[in-house]
């Protein structure tokens, strides 16, 4: 049942052409597709053609316009088998009938609110028509969409629309060609009564684009930002990878009920409406960076994904990781590059370390797959784009420009390989990239240990580098990697430092042995070492450097990263001491010290940089601590430690917190720009460590915050702070909350910042909530937002209420992974990877929550996608 990369052969047949016609209904609709099929030539001749189907009933099969003998072919829901087909050139005309409501899985044709649209990647598209799904196989596309116009009036394909027109009955159609060849997984199409948006926009090289973004018809006010993120993300392609559109329209569309986050369609996006709907009453400072990223992120793939595609699903990280490097560029050109990066950084230690720590870690590019859904993960994604930013250190700006060119030049139109990726970088380069490839196959996060040792008389200082990697699942040794170490002496920071140190260039250490060593020469006193700098790549560091140290880095590193990184380290330390039951008189002196550290760097950065400012203050979580003890970890002693210091911290830093709420926001109406979404960062993490504090008067001042707040982000922070904070009086939460619910009682989206909420209470009776939340007339187990907003949430974000331990929240979650699984398996499974950290915890625990995963390994009928994650969680 498992699929292998060393298996991969090419296809024995390929697929031209593509004509489809698609008349829409809502519980029957026809699809008849014709297909220019001819026998591949590095196929095997003569083999029989298998297309791929899904849950799919054929209603007719024609070879070359005669209608197919029934002993020529057999054919069940998921495949059309020809023995014998013609072996040059032939057409194959399928047709199939579908119900677009009867879609549960919301993979294919389903209809969302009304809106009919489609997902296909990765093997969707053998939900609509028998086809050769896998991404190797690139076909011209028409497309022929026919429907009601009272209840589709716009219909949207791939490509450029070439014709339309009115049809007897009420009905009407409209034909898409798309001239690019793309594989089926990037096959699109759209019919529904929408609003839109549009933009003129024309391309360096002259071309017209409409662009559009079509939403719920009403909702147009709220795809502004969307448009001009997308307009941006154009430009920016354009002026820094040198990359154009190449239709002339480019369409993105809304729908609610989505598995993802967004889909990168050919000139036909199609998006979870929660990352293009944006307004200041409903959305946040956050939302509207999403918003930003994820538009580019898949305007993005135009290039990096489509034009350029996978050959298979193994080089799924191909196309994925490149463009998330792509798009936390852009975002970073656009914002704050420090405050990005330790966005980033946040995220990726949050999810892909702790993926690469338990037991559904997997290489960058996966050998093997039961379920290639279940491989969208942080590890493809996020350590993806990591492997593409250490790529560009290692080989320099320039080398890393003229690979990508020579990557867009060599490969256009072609489905291929890491390995032909990185051969580009390597010639570019004159680089030999074959140890650095270690990076896509080897699974788990690296620990790097370095120490340091000052020698006054011969006036050196060395750094000793060692690296390892623990084993993961299916790889019990691991080698080596290299590992670019951005580093600095931070009392020599002033002048260059290359010329003292061997090995040392532009101030990265490039790390290609178990160990190593780094010698500086004519250094006059023992300097403080600043390692690791930019987060120069995806490893655990430890660094022999005391509090003292540490503190030095907070106050005077140049580095961003590691000013705000020192500052996580000691705080780290304390919590692991304190979590452990560790805490002493000497962990007190070091919180007083943080907290000075904290103030002084207040004192003197907080009004020029607030967004960092903002990180500064927030403490690492949980989850980052748990990781750090890694056995039998309780996380309530987690949590409590955490709180603690978060309060010990605020109580010391007051004075100066009531002085942050008083920064202004530039004036005029709320506006989501960088600078000022910094200063409600900064504002509202300081109302809400005086309110941890219990600072005077600063209930009634929360409580006018959220009254008077003409934007979410501070209505949200502050509904945020009165949920998670003792020190909030029951009554107030509970005004407050249901003013909320009310307020926003036609707003889904918003509703689910509600149930996010809620959901995630550190309190013994949030799962008592919640079971009266799914009660809640907002709430619906069959919208995949709904579901994350209030279970996803609670598994993913409450360690203390999931982990519960009496097994509590175990057993919920797998009685909602078993009921949703009958719907939605993506959803299912994606819930289900949150007890990726079952083994780290104490035995009560982990005894409870393998019982509950033996509970859903038990169920009969199981979907795939679960049964794939439950089985390698237990292993
Ligand atoms: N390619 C899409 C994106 O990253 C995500 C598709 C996710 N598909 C899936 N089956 N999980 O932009
Ligand atoms: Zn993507």
């Amino acid at each position: 049942r498992a699929i292998r990369l060393e298996e991969y052969r090419p296809s024995d047949y390929l697929i031209d052409r593509v004509d489809l016609d698609i008349s829409l209904d809502a519980h029957a609709t026809k699809v008849r597709a014709m297909l220019a099929i001819r026998p591949n030539p590095e196929g095997t001749p003569g083999a029989p053609l298998t297309l791929d189907g899904d849950e799919l009933a054929l209603e007719a099969l024609a070879l070359n316009g005669e209608t197919l003998a029934e002993t020529a072919y057999t054919c069940q829901p998921d495949r059309l088998t020809i023995a014998n087909p013609p072996r040059d050139a032939f057409s194959l005309t399928i047709e199939t009938v579908i119900d677009p409501t009867a879609n549960t899985k919301l993979m294919g044709l389903y209809r969302s609110n009304g809106v009919y649209c489609t997902q296909c990647e990765a093997e969707g598209f053998r939900r609509i028509t028998y086809f050769l799904d896998r991404p190797d196989v690139m076909a011209v596309y028409t497309t022929r969409i026919e429907a009601a116009r009272e209840e589709a009036p716009i219909l949207l394909g791939n490509g450029n629309p070439v014709a339309a027109g009115d049809l007897p009955g009420g009905r009407h159609f409209a034909v898409w060609d798309d001239p690019h060849p793309k594989p089926s997984y990037l096959f699109a199409l759209v019919g529904g009564d929408l609003g839109s948006v549009t933009r003129d926009f024309v391309t360096k090289g002259g071309r017209a684009v409409r662009l559009a973004i079509y939403v719920e018809s009403g909702k147009q006010e709220r795809a502004h930002y969307a448009l001009d993120a997308l307009e941006r993300s154009m430009r920016w392609d354009e002026d820094v990878f040198g990359r154009e559109y190449d239709l002339d329209v480019f369409n993105i569309v809304a729908v609610s009920d989505f598995n993802m986050g967004a889909m990168e369609n050919k000139g036909l996006n199609i998006f979870n409406d929660k990352y293009v709907l944006a307004s200041p009453e409903t959305a946040t400072d956050a939302d509207y960076a999403h918003i930003e990223a994820i538009i580019a992120h898949e305007y993005f793939h135009n290039w990096t994904g489509n034009r350029i595609t996978c050959r298979d699903w193994f080089q799924l990280c191909l196309k994925e990781g490149l463009t998330v490097f792509r798009d936390q560029e852009f975002s970073s050109d656009e914002r704050s590059r420090a405050v990005e990066r330790i966005n980033a950084v946040r995220t990726l230690r949050a999810r892909q370390f702790t993926e690469d720590a338990g037991p559904l870690a997997h290489p960058v590019r996966p050998r093997e797959y039961r379920e290639i859904n279940n491989f969208y993960t942080a590890t493809v994604y996020e350590k993806g784009a990591e492997i593409i930013r250490m790529l560009k250190i290692l080989l320099g700006d320039d080398a890393f420009a003229c690979g990508m060119d020579l990557y867009f030049a060599r490969h256009d139109n072609e489905a291929t390989t890491v390995e032909a990726f990185l051969a580009c970088f390597a010639r570019a380069s004159g680089q030999d990239l074959t140890h650095f490839a270690l990076w896509y196959e080897q699974a788990g996060t690296p620990r790097v240990v370095v120490s340091s040792h000052y020698d006054s008389d011969k006036r050196q200082y060395r750094l000793d580098f060692a690296q390892s990697t623990p084993s993961t699942p299916g790889q019990p040794t691991k080698d080596p990697l290299v590992i670019p170490i951005a580093l600095g002496l931070v009392d020599h920071d002033g002048g260059a430092l290359d010329h003292r140190a061997e090995g040392l260039s532009d101030g990265v250490f490039v790390l290609r042995h178990s160990s190593d060593s780094l010698i500086f020469r004519d250094v006059d006193a023992r300097p403080v070492p600043s390692v690791l700098r930019g987060f120069s790549a995806p490893v655990r560091l430890s660094l022999d450097l005391d509090d003292t140290g540490l503190l030095t880095l907070v106050r005077h590193d140049s580095d961003a990263f590691n000013r705000w990184q020192a500052g996580q380290n000691v705080a780290t330390r304390l919590l692991t001491r304190a979590a452990r039951d560790e805490g002493d008189a000497a962990g007190e002196t070091a919180t007083q010290a943080l907290a000075e550290a904290l103030g002084s760097f207040l004192d003197a950065q907080a009004a020029q940089d607030p967004a960092f400012a903002a990180l500064m203050l927030t403490l690492p979580p949980e989850s980052e601590i748990a990781q750090e003890i890694g056995k039998d970890v309780d996380p309530d002693a987690i949590h409590r430690a955490r709180e603690a210091l978060r309060d010990t911290i605020a109580r010391a830093l007051a004075p100066r917190l009531e002085a942050l709420r008083a920064i202004p926001v530039a004036a005029g109406p709320y506006s989501p720009d960088a600078a000022s979404a910094g200063v409600r960062a900064l504002r509202n993490i300081a109302l809400d460590l005086l309110v941890k504090a219990d600072a005077a008067g600063i209930i009634e001042a929360l409580a006018a915050q959220y009254d008077n707040a003409d934007n979410m982000t501070d209505r949200l922070a502050a509904l945020t702070s009165a949920v998670h904070s003792p020190t909030v009086p029951d009554a107030l939460r509970q005004r407050l909350l249901t003013d909320f619910r009310n307020r926003f009682d036609d707003e889904p989206l918003v509703i689910d910042k509600w149930f996010a909420l809620q959901s995630g209470r550190a309190e013994p009776d949030t799962l008592a909530a919640i079971a009266e939340l799914m009660q809640d007339t907002a709430f619906s187990i069959n919208n995949p937002n709904r579901v994350r907003a209030l279970i996803g949430a609670f598994a993913m974000n409450n360690p203390t209420q999931f982990h519960r331990a009496d097994g509590a929240g175990y057993d919920f979650l797998a009685d909602q992974v078993i009921a949703l699984d009958a719907r939605n398996p993506q959803v299912a499974a994606r819930l289900l990877t949150a007890f990726n950290s079952w083994r780290m915890m104490e035995p009560g625990r982990r005894a409870k929550a393998q019982a509950a995963l033996e509970r859903v390994a038990s169920r009969d009928g199981l979907s795939g996608d679960v049964a794939d994650i439950v089985q390698r969680t237990l292993d």
